[in-house]
């Protein structure tokens, strides 16, 4: 492998370096065929494999039943934030949202120009240093559904687990889809941006019951429903080629490493090297409460904002890239995702205790 350095970037983020390499080759001349991939009709044999492919192994990871469609879409993740409830909420009907940080409150402001929105739960006023227990707040009865924002990617915050409700669940999981398994089955949607564990940008990854395509009023525009995504396999109109190509090589790279419950495992052991190294001294402050620690995305600050910019700053000629927090919060935050090696956390930990030494 040539020398790279580690990237913490929150997204787009580090990608498995096989899976670039084939890519690298797969743009010049797809598989021998004489054609790049990215020059490829979507409606060709080939395209059309490959958009198959990455669909089955999400759903073979995943294991999603039939009743769900996965669809592959454009606009981000912070199309969603409007397309969900343009789909699923009438005007005059209600839905619920926990508010745990800026992509949260992105989507409820979206929601509020569709229909009526309770904030079931809001952490802002301990800027968003935790998720809400099942307990801490109360649905309403007539919701139609409960949104959450399952890894806080901005806070380093992560639900532990999936919230127990009576609602169907749609949940925005942009930053730790793939990361650990989870139940299907209490979800009417997820999304994901995929650009921080599944592939470039450019792509978004919708999964929705199927009973839900039909609920759309009709004044939505055909590109913003659901259905029309659905009823064409993602390929109503020209989809994001490369980035579904992109897709189907990380699930083989992640399936090839012994799926969702393997992943969890490693993803597991990496932030625990971390929050040792926070939890070791008081020099490093965790943003996030021990109960919501995200084993995505670690936020931590230093005693002054002025050892942060050194910090970030050395860190970065060392090699160790891409640590400056949020614009919006400040401070530091390592991006570990799937494909981000141990190696480079060890990196980061030594790289600390040694700058810990060198300025406390
Ligand atoms: C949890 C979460 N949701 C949504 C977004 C917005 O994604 P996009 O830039 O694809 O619209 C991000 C971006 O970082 C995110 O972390």
């Amino acid at each position: 492998m040539p020398e790279r350095i580690y990237n913490f970037s929150p997204g787009p983020a580090t990608l498995p370096y096989e899976v670039l390499q084939q890519a690298a080759k797969d743009v010049v001349n797809y598989r021998g065929k004489g054609i790049g991939l990215i020059e490829m009709s979507h409606r060709s044999k080939d395209f059309i494999a490959i958009t198959d492919e990455a669909e089955r192994l999400l759903r073979e990871l995943l294991a999603i039943p039939a009743n769900y469609k996965v669809l592959f879409l454009q606009g981000g993740a912070s199309l969603q934030f409007a397309m969900v409830p343009m789909n699923l909420l009438g005007p005059g009907k209600t839905a619920s949202y926990l508010n745990t940080g800026v992509w949260a409150k992105k989507a409820i402001k979206e929601a509020k120009l569709f229909g009526n929105v309770q904030v079931a739960y809001t952490s802002e006023a301990t800027k968003f240093d935790h998720v809400p227990k099942d307990g801490d707040y109360q649905v309403d009865h007539a919701a139609e559904y409960l949104y959450y924002v399952s890894n806080n990617t901005i806070y380093g915050t992560e639900f532990p687990g999936t919230p127990k409700s009576d609602k169907p669940l749609v949940c925005d999981m942009s930053s730790d889809i793939l990361s650990r398994p989870f139940d299907i089955a209490p979800f009417g949607l997820v999304f994901a941006g995929v650009q921080k564990n599944m592939g470039p940008a450019g792509c978004t990854v919708v999964i929705i019951r199927g009973d839900l395509l039909d609920r759309t009023p009709e004044s939505v525009p055909t590109m913003l429903r659901y259905k029309t995504h659905a009823d064409n396999g993602s390929m109503f109109n020209t989809p994001p080629c490369f980035a579904i190509y992109c897709i189907g090589e990380v699930l083989k790279w992640l399936k090839g490493l012994g799926g969702l419950t393997a992943i969890e495992k490693m993803n597991q052991e990496k932030a625990a090297l971390l929050y040792q190294a926070i939890d070791a001294t008081d020099f490093y402050r965790g943003h996030a409460r021990p109960g919501s620690r995200s084993l995505m995305n670690v936020t931590f600050n230093l005693p002054t904002p002025e050892l942060e910019a050194k910090f970030i700053a050395e860190a970065t000629a060392a090699g160790l890239d891409g640590l400056k927090g949020h614009r919006s919060v400040g401070g530091c935050r390592a991006s570990i995702y799937n494909a981000f090696p141990k190696d480079g956390v060890a990196k980061l930990v030594e790289f600390m205790r040694e700058f810990e030494k060198k300025n406390r």
